[in-house]
């Protein structure tokens, strides 16, 4: 999916909360890339549902292929963020890639986003 283009038509600026005019460049980026990562976990979950119900074979293949490739730009649009976010980052590597009980780590999560910043 060509990030943005699930909105453009709707509402042009929809992912600012603010005045754009009033946020610095570098906001405006966090904002898309943020804008971004919804629209790849949107794709993700709209090719679970197609692949739920596609009995053809071969059309399974290509919807599989293209959620592999929305895995891939989530993966990205998130690093971007994170890199850009140590607080962020610190809880989740508190969580991420983890066993156990997903509600105790994220309140580890949480102890460790305070202490990041
Ligand atoms: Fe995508």
């Amino acid at each position: 999916m060509l990030a943005g283009s699930g909105y453009r038509g709707r509402v042009p600026f929809d992912q600012y909360h603010e005045p754009p005019e009033e946020l610095g460049e570098e906001a405006r980026t966090f904002a898309r890339i943020c804008t971004s990562l919804l629209e790849e976990t949107e794709a993700i979950g709209w090719y679970a549902q197609r692949l739920a119900v596609e009995q053809d074979p071969e059309a399974r293949a290509i919807m599989q292929n293209a959620q592999q490739e929305e895995f891939k730009h989530f993966a990205m649009d998130l690093e971007f963020l994170l890199r850009r976010t140590p607080k962020w980052r610190a809880a989740l590597e508190q969580v991420l890639f983890t066993e156990g009980d997903i509600v105790e780590l994220g309140e580890e999560a949480e102890e460790a986003a305070d202490e990041a910043g």
